[in-house]
């Protein structure tokens, strides 16, 4: 009986070693600060341009409606949680890699190490699933039915805003 007490308790000693070993996976906290470094969150979490670290974590990358158009039409930055948790690592290691339309700074996640873009895989994993899916991108020319920022230069201008008002 004694013995069955105790290897009841290891085992439930063990189950709550691993359990913590899970939670502090050192390449959950490695793409945690990849993610933290590469500035994701101000394009890919809706309000982080605003309010920053104020955004709890578990609001974090979901993507957004706001369009960025260009010559390249409409891109949406992505829902990476939706995305990560939809695609087997392989799968989102090639994504990754392929690249695609700006401003995502596809170079930045190129130059990456495998092992760095798998951390970032599994941050976003441990993240899981929220929100919803992005908008479709938009070809050049067509209609445009969500808010967007447009990416043109604009001259110069020599008075100040506050005083042409
Ligand atoms: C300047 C804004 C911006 C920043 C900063 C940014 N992204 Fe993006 N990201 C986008 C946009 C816009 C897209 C959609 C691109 C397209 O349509 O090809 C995108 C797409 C992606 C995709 C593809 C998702 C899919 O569903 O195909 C991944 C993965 C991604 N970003 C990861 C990251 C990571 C990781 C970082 C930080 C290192 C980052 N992004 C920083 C704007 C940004």
């Amino acid at each position: 009986m004694h013995k069955n007490r105790a290897i009841l308790l290891t085992t439930a000693l063990l189950a709550g070693l691993i359990g913590q070993a899970g939670a502090a996976d050192p390449a959950v906290e490695r793409g945690r600060y990849l993610v933290a470094v590469g500035g994701c969150n101000d394009c890919h979490t809706p309000g982080f341009a605003q309010h920053g670290e104020a955004v709890p974590e578990a609001d974090r990358l979901v993507g957004g409606v706001v369009g960025f158009s260009g010559p390249w039409g409409v891109s949406y930055p992505a829902n990476l949680r939706l995305q990560a948790s939809a695609s087997a690592e392989a799968e989102w290691m090639r994504r990754a890699r392929a690249g695609g339309r700006p401003p995502m700074p596809w170079s930045a996640l190129q130059a990456m190490t495998d092992e760095d873009l798998r951390a970032v895989y599994r941050y976003l994993r441990q993240l899981g699933p929220a929100g919803v899916a992005a908008p479709t991108a938009i070809a050049p020319g067509e209609p445009i039915p969500t808010p967007h920022f447009v990416f043109v230069p604009q001259p110069p201008t020599t008075t100040k805003l506050s005083a042409a008002r």
